[in-house]
């Protein structure tokens, strides 16, 4: 059995029914801004329109390199679309060494542009012509299909000289200085595109794509008209484009402060983008470690978990010494443990203190902890599904996900339907699909039916 003073210490993250609407209605409230010219921009959601307008058919065909930078680590990839909602992909993870998320963004761009022409080697193609899609998963201001200006960093990124600039002119420069492959850059997009249009690849319906992993944030197809920002020679021949919402920076203008919990302020308040990205702050698998550690040294002081043991103080020091040495990863274990052996629970308490033997109270208090804090993130993300989902002019929605938080999650996905249920408009049919590889498979869809509509 809970303690009540465990359920009373996580009662702030316990949404209620009133909350849930009310976050809902001041979601879909900065959406409307977001996509109208005159209040664009104070709005925080910004939806970026995206200059993708076709989906995929299923028939696209070739080879196309993709980039993926927007995590902890970035790919290359090599996608080969075969028709027939077919394709194979191959690729390989580089790490972005610490020092360069925050060096110079000359230097991060060789450093890619390097890795690109080893994988370009590696695959005998060094003489081949490639075209490149550029999954950049970063708020960017679209002037076009291969033009992305970097509004601001995101995510631990911080690198010098990039925010305002063309990151497709950027990395094709740094291409040029090799001078060594013969690459294009055809087409920059969010891993949030990618993963809507990997989706639309094997699914018609496909209209919104959601990612829950370092970051946390969605796109959805919309009418042309209702978006301002639009070229208007791009409103001509086409009806609907994808719009990057940048949800992640919900809540900046004070529309959280009502939910916001003292461990929210306090993550925020030490990260390098204080006060940005607040919604990302409460959903996303940067943060959702860091939070179940603050609250476990609540937990410690009062007593509450850990109550044997004469070691707290010394718990509590390891939590203090390291942000993220509550790994978000071990949320999704932890939850995903059975009862009463705890085996993964009792393991990484072990790891983590030392502490042989976590009585069965304490593995449930943790548990407990845990999922009050990814139960209110996947509440959130629902929330903001369901505002896309009930502005999409389609009747039946399937909405595209990836990222490791919600894919590794046992219950991410059931917590979300539990919320878009209530939410979702009764004329609506909904459903969730997994996306695979949207930021290559995806990346490499947006070059090839960019080149299908020249
Ligand atoms: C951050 C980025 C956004 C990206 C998301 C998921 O929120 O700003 O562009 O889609 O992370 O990677």
């Amino acid at each position: 059995m809970l303690d009540a003073e465990v359920r009373e210490l996580m009662q702030p993250f316990v949404l209620s029914d009133y909350q849930v609407q009310e976050v809902y209605s001041r979601f879909c409230l900065e959406v409307a801004r977001g996509l109208k010219r005159s209040t664009h921009p104070q709005a925080n959601v910004k939806c970026f329109p995206t200059y993708v307008q076709d989906l995929p058919t299923g028939d696209e065909m070739g080879k196309y390199l993709a980039l993926d930078l927007g995590g902890t680590n970035f790919r290359v990839l090599l996608v080969s679309l075969k028709g027939h909602h077919d394709a194979t992909v191959d690729s390989q993870i580089y790490a972005v060494p610490k020092d360069l998320m925050v060096g110079s963004g000359v230097q991060l761009f060789d450093h890619i542009a390097g890795c690109l022409a080893k994988f370009v080697e590696k695959h005998d193609m060094k003489t081949a012509y490639l075209p490149l899609g550029f999954t950049f998963s970063f708020p960017c201001v679209q002037l076009g299909l291969k033009e992305g200006l970097l509004v601001r960093w995101t995510k631990g990124f911080d690198c010098a000289g990039v925010e305002g600039e063309d990151v497709g002119r950027m990395l094709h420069e740094a291409i040029q200085r090799r001078g060594d492959a013969d690459i294009a850059v055809v087409a920059i997009l969010n891993d949030t595109t990618g993963t809507l249009m990997s989706c639309a690849h094997r699914n018609a319906d496909c209209r919104v794509g959601v990612i829950v992993g370092t970051g946390c944030n969605a796109c959805y197809v919309e009418d042309v008209e209702n978006v301002d920002l639009l070229r208007a020679d791009f409103k001509k021949s086409k009806r609907s484009v994808i719009v990057n919402a940048e949800w992640g920076a919900f809540g900046e203008g004070g529309q959280l402060d009502f939910v916001r919990t003292e461990y929210d302020r306090e993550v925020d308040e030490k990260s390098i983008n204080r006060a940005e990205q607040l919604f990302e702050k409460m959903t996303a698998g940067m943060y959702l470690g860091n939070l179940v550690r603050l609250v476990l040294l609540r937990a410690l002081e009062r007593k509450l978990i850990f109550k044997q043991s004469s070691r707290r103080p010394e718990f509590a020091g390891v939590l203090q010494r390291n942000e993220e040495v509550f790994e978000t990863r071990y949320i999704s274990e932890i939850e995903d443990d059975s009862f009463p052996e705890f085996a993964s629970t009792r393991k990484i308490v072990r790891n983590l203190f030392g502490l042989e033997k976590a009585s069965v109270e304490d593995c449930q208090t943790l548990r407990y902890i845990c999922e009050c804090v990814a139960k209110r993130a996947a509440t959130l993300v629902a929330i903001g599904v369901s505002g896309l989902v009930n502005r999409t002019s389609n009747r039946r929605v399937i909405v595209g996900m990836d990222g490791s938080v919600y894919r590794y999650h046992p219950k991410f996905d059931a917590y979300m339907r539990q919320t878009l249920q209530k939410l979702v408009k009764a004329d609506k049919e909904w459903d969730i699909m997994l996306s695979e590889d949207g930021s290559g498979r995806g990346a490499a869809l947006v070059a090839a039916v960019a080149s299908k509509s020249k």
